[in-house]
């Protein structure tokens, strides 16, 4: 199993171009699977949940096709088999997205239902609670949902949880429904605007998403079309806080800042430079330790949860005291544990983490428990002093893409050794 090294030290300079966001690629790939005709996604990132999607459409008889850029052409007008496998539900739990689509075209889908999960345990009751008010018939059968429905119908939902992935699923599923959907309670990530986005560029009737209140008009069918997916906000973040971490000037390109205000915000209560133009933005944090910020995690425009990692590890090497409260998920302190090992001083205390800023880490040898904790580990090697051995890395391959190459070019010390 691969690693990844980094030695700490130098600030990082340099510019860093944005991919595609993974969590508006894998719902439009998944909405693919509502045309009738084939669809083009362009700027899809290059990443192991992207090729796990794919895997997951090519296993259900949908034919993709993808050239050397990442353009990827989904055909699902010869889907013969509407069924997600356990075996790959239980790598990406994503792959939930299916559902939705495939009981909107194809009146069934039999899904495994995804497990537990390093950072909580995710149910997907309010997906399913959504398909049954919409006239589906739902049952859990040896681990799998199996859900059937003729013709969807219409339906006013008010979701219990504001959820991202239930969102889209729910709206993907309204697009072929007969009658107007009304779903409040909605998430309101730029995500679920990109999908919308998507979809409408297919002949879907979607209005409001961005909002707490999305009106979906259903159609008879979606055409084929053209997508570009929207840049990855949470990428974005991970470099702008490698920038003030190292205390250094890092340029984004191919971003989108307005995706990011809580981020920035808190990155300049931090006393780092940032300015922004309109797909760029520039951090700069030279010859300045940061000070440590207090932050409460919330659904979108609030604080991602998806970023909350990474400001664990800025707080770590920060002037002063920071707070850092996770309200989304109930187990995703796991970096803490690893940081703690470098010599962090955080304390945890329920959904909150104190942590207290120490002049500098120590490399460890540490280990990656999920997605956004690999990158916090990152960010900590790159300013511990000495030589950290990242393991179990291919949690970051699903979301990061090329992360050694663009930290190289920046200027950071980190290679991938073979484990
Ligand atoms: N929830 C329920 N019932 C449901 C659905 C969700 O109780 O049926 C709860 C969850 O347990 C959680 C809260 O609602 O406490 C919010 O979870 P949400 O459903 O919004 O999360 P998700 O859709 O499974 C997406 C992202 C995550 C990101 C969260 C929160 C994708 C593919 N995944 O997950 O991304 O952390 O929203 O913003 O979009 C990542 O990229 O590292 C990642 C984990």
């Amino acid at each position: 199993m691969d690693k990844l090294q980094t030695e700490g030290g130098a600030p990082l300079e340099g510019e860093v171009r944005i991919s595609g966001s993974k969590n508006a690629a894998l719902p439009i790939l998944a909405g693919a699977l509502l045309a009738s005709e084939p669809v083009i996604v362009g700027n899809v990132p290059h990443l192991q949940d992207v090729t796990t999607m794919i895997e997951l459409l090519g296993r259900m008889g949908v034919t993709v096709t993808l050239d050397e850029r990442m353009n990827v052409e989904v055909d699902a007008s010869s889907l013969a088999r509407p069924f997600a496998p356990y075996e790959l539900v239980k790598t990406m739990r994503a792959s939930i997205l299916v559902l939705g689509p495939l009981l909107a075209r194809f009146g069934q889908a039999d899904v495994s239902l995804p497990g537990g999960c390093a950072i909580g345990a995710r149910p997907v009751n309010i997906h399913v609670a959504g398909l049954q008010a919409m006239g589906a018939e739902v049952s859990i059968e040896n681990g799998y949902i199996r859900a059937r429905a003729k013709r969807l119908r219409s339906a006013r939902l008010v979701l219990d949880t504001v959820t991202v992935t239930g969102t889209e699923n729910l709206m993907m599923a309204a697009v072929l429904a007969d009658g107007q959907t009304v779903l409040e309670n909605v998430a309101r990530e730029p995500e679920v605007v990109d999908l919308a986005d998507f979809l409408n560029t297919l002949g879907a009737r979607i209005r409001g998403a961005g909002t707490d209140k999305i009106i979906i008009d259903g159609v008879e069918r979606l055409h084929g079309g053209e997508f570009r997916v929207v840049a990855d906000r949470i990428e974005s973040g991970t470099y702008l806080v490698a920038g003030a971490i190292t205390r250094g000037q890092v340029r984004l390109k191919h971003t989108r800042p307005g995706h990011l205000d809580a981020v920035i915000a808190k990155l300049q209560e931090a006393g780092a430079t940032i300015e922004v133009g309109s797909d760029w933005i520039e951090i700069d944090m030279r010859d300045r330790r940061p000070h440590a910020v207090d932050l409460r995690t919330a659904p979108y425009p609030a604080f991602p949860t998806d970023m909350q990692a990474q400001f664990a590890a800025l707080n770590a090497v920060a002037e002063g005291v920071g707070t850092i409260i996770e309200t989304i998920f109930e187990n995703r302190f796991m970096h803490v544990l690893e940081m703690r090992r470098m010599g962090a001083e955080i304390r945890l205390e329920g959904n909150t983490a104190i942590i207290k800023g120490v002049p500098r880490l120590q490399a460890a040898p540490v280990m990656a428990t999920d997605l956004r904790a690999s990158a916090s580990l990152v960010l900590a090697g790159l300013v511990a002093e000495g030589r950290t051995e990242i393991d179990r890395i291919y949690h970051i391959d699903r979301g990061y893409e090329a992360i050694e190459e663009k930290f190289a070019s920046i200027g950071a010390a980190i290679k991938r050794v073979p484990g």
